[in-house]
């Protein structure tokens, strides 16, 4: 059952009651990319390596060649050769388009079979008879900790910072926590798997893709097949969940461009389940280690972080888990780093809330095992450490009201009852225990354009180049544009997902709310300043003569503001006009002070579990969250968005891990049989609600996004939870009951 607060319109925009894409959801009519109809599709499949490290000597394709209906076997030994990436080594080549004959990890694309239907080219597939020479794997994360080195490359943020003295603020720190906290690989299994379709016409490629990205798709796919970007337009009107694995573009995607060519038709590429494991990114597995120390009152003399986790021997990724712990609390002195690993593994990448999921997972609970030791409560802890400005920037913050969203969700809760000795509640056979964390997101924002129009019908049109991935996108598009029009937002017409409209982000980093919609209030002003020309230029319009700054859009039609029953609608404007839309073009970019502030959202996490004593089997019963968000754009899509985080945090909790085998390199459970997510009976109350005071130091809408803070802290709170409800402390996500069984309480 999901909750979810009834209060004021948090803005000026009317909003939209229902998904504005919901119907044509429902009803099956929204297409996903391999949904596509194409003249005369072929069908390719992804062969993958089945040993993890060494080199292909030979593919015999001789079975495969001849099985009925396959038109083309594309492998190392015969693909079409591509452009060498410019740098050496790249940058980024997280991708392998049969272009080397090296093995990086188990699963690894190898081969495509093209043929007249899935059933063929998967058939064929089995037949292909490969042989490699192997080399040793690097397949021991924990076992090979000495081997952790810094990235290669600077990302935006440092690896590493230091604040104060550390060491001097932990020997002189009345009480200390020492501890690690393990987080493992997470695959992203979204509903909807990778797919594309791609058709050539003559040196023109235009290709339906499952992406969160489509204008950096398109630049990805013309860089490494090496043709020019316009030649490629890519379209994705629906993307089924994407969570930062659609971010990137996958080896896949090129790989069916590649094979549309060499058959000379159209072809379908869709990713089994099984294949969203290792070839399209995972999160990677953290060891965190944490030092906290603390003067008598709760206030943080010391915090250390410092995080190993793995990376591909193909190329760096850093999931920055101790980000957040720069800036969380107002410690005295703060060290922070993170070093990677190596292994013969697919690439890890973004995946919701890269850093702060798996980081708050581990900080938050140190912070109760603090608490606990201080014998303080652990709200009150994190009140006694509140960061008033970015200490490790020095910076004020746009806007910060984590104590309400502390104050509003606690009293929700109830959180004045709780015991704070473990295994003091009971009901029956149950423990209950009730815990708390922090949850904290990075506020970004990105250049962005869109392009309105009003057209003939009376009806408006707001179009940019982003994506939606069931986040609510169209809805809020919809919203602004009608809001800036005068118009119902029924009213408006949305397009997105097309690389022919004007520029947008990735939909990544939470940020397409915050930088799309900022681009479409001056669109708007631009097409109505043209549609007010045509009226008080035509001798026929009630406008006629007005000043165009004397003139606003009301409900469709135009008036003056002094007057304001002289006027007409759009639509009898533009019907002596030409009858054609008006458009607009909108930019939107962070103001110039933006670097003078830091932005991030906020928000306070409880929940309460109940476990069992026999089977140590965990219960979610309840999570109440409060998030401050700035401005809450769409009731509906953002509960949405922050209910189905929480979801991912207890299943981060309590349920999910890839299992990679020790020996051969591939993931033992990729299928969603054995790799646990909860469903519905796993989920209890989740109660939501935003302050939904708007953040106008970060952008006009005074919106921070939204995508991302959910799964922050939810985790944290669940496992301070069953630490209240047994006595037990466990460090090794998720909490699996074997490992409840096996653990010794702290307490006697
Ligand atoms: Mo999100 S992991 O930035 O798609």
């Amino acid at each position: 059952m999901i909750a979810f607060q009834e209060e004021k319109d948090s803005t000026q925009q009317k909003q939209l009651d229902h998904r504005y894409d919901g119907i044509v959801k429902v009803t099956g009519k929204a297409k996903y990319a391999a949904e596509f109809d194409v003249k005369n599709p072929a069908y390719a499949y992804i062969v993958q390596s089945t040993v993890p490290s060494g080199a292909l000597l030979a593919i015999d394709q001789t079975a495969a060649g001849h099985a009925s209906g396959v038109l083309a076997v594309i492998t190392p030994f015969n693909a079409p050769e591509l452009p060498k990436p410019k740098s050496q080594p790249p940058a980024r080549r997280h991708i392998t388009v049969l272009q080397e004959k090296d093995i990086w990890y188990n699963g690894q694309p190898i081969a495509v079979v093209v043929a007249n239907s899935l059933d063929e080219a998967r058939y064929a597939a089995s037949l292909l008879e490969v042989t490699y020479s192997l080399t040793p794997p690097k397949l021991d994360f924990h076992g090979r900790h000495a081997e952790a080195r810094p990235p290669k490359q600077q990302g935006r943020e440092p690896a590493a910072t230091t604040r104060g003295d550390v060491a001097a603020g932990l020997s002189k720190a009345a009480t200390k926590i020492d501890v690690v906290y393990t987080t493992p690989v997470q695959n992203h299994n979204t509903m909807e798997p990778h797919a594309t379709v791609a058709e050539w016409t003559g040196n023109k490629l235009n290709v339906y893709d499952a992406t969160q990205y489509i204008v950096g798709d398109r630049m990805s796919i013309a860089r490494t097949l090496g043709i020019p970007v316009d030649d490629v337009r890519v379209q994705c009107p629906y993307t089924g969940g994407g969570f930062g694995s659609k971010g990137s573009t996958w080896s896949h995607v090129v790989l069916c461009a590649m094979a549309a060519r060499v058959v000379g038709r159209p072809v379908k590429l869709a990713i089994d389940r099984n294949q969203m494991f290792g070839p399209v990114g995972t999160r990677p597995t953290t060891h965190q280690s944490i030092k906290l120390g603390a003067a008598p009152d709760g206030h943080l003399l010391a915090v250390g972080h410092d995080v190993i986790e793995h990376t591909s021997v193909m190329e760096d990724f850093l999931e920055p888990s101790a980000f957040q712990t720069r800036y969380l609390y107002s410690a005295d002195s703060c060290n922070t780093s993170h070093k990677l690993v190596e292994m013969n593994l697919g690439v890890p990448t973004f995946q919701r809330a890269p850093g702060e999921a798996t980081g708050t997972a581990a900080l938050e609970c140190a912070m109760d095992e603090l608490a606990f030791a201080l014998k303080l409560d652990p709200l009150q802890l994190r009140l006694a450490n509140y960061a008033e400005k970015d200490v490790e920037k020095d910076k004020p913050w746009t806007s910060k009201h984590l104590r309400e969203a502390y104050a509003q969700a606690s009293e929700r809760f109830g959180w004045s009852k709780r015991n704070g000795t473990p295994g003091q509640m009971r009901e029956g056979n149950k423990l209950i225990g009730h815990g708390m964390a922090t949850a904290i997101y990075g506020a970004n924002r990105s250049a962005a354009q869109a392009v309105v129009r009003i057209l003939p019908n009376g009806r408006g049109f707001v179009g940019s180049a982003t994506q939606d991935l069931g986040t609510g996108m169209y809805t809020i598009m919809a919203q602004t544009a009608a809001d800036a029009l005068g118009l119902d937002p029924k009213l408006i017409d949305v397009k997105l997902g097309d690389s022919t409209l004007p520029k947008a982000p990735v939909a990544g980093g939470s940020q397409s709310a915050a930088s799309v919609c900022p681009a479409i209030p001056p669109a708007a002003l631009q097409a109505l300043l043209k549609l007010s020309e045509l009226a008080v230029n035509d001798a026929q319009s009630p406008l006629h003569g007005l000043p165009t700054a004397e003139l606003e859009a009301k409900g469709g039609r135009l008036v003056s503001k002094k007057d304001p029953s002289k006027g007409e609608t759009f639509a009898a404007i533009l019907a002596r006009n030409g009858n054609q839309p008006v458009e607009g073009m909108g930019d939107a970019e962070p103001s110039q002070d933006h670097e003078s502030f830091t932005a991030q959202s906020w928000g306070a996490v409880f929940a309460e579990v109940a476990v069992d004593v026999s089977t140590h089997m965990v219960e979610v019963r309840r999570i109440v969250a409060t998030y401050d968000i700035g401005t809450l754009m769409n009731k509906k899509t953002g509960a949405n968005q922050l209910v189905g985080g929480i979801v991912w945090g207890v299943s981060t909790a309590l349920h999910e891990e890839s299992h990679i085998d020790p020996v051969h390199g591939r993931t033992a459970n990729e299928n969603l049989g054995e790799y646990h997510v909860p469903v519905n009976a796993d989920i209890g109350i989740i109660d939501v609600t935003c302050l939904d005071i708007p953040d106008t130091k970060f952008n006009p809408l005074g919106a921070r996004g939204i995508g991302e803070i959910g799964i922050t802290g939810a985790a944290a709170a669940v496992g301070n939870a069953i630490f209240n409800a047994t006595g037990k402390r466990i460090r090794d996500f998720p909490i699996t009951p074997d490992k409840i069984m096996q653990a010794k309480p702290l307490i006697a």
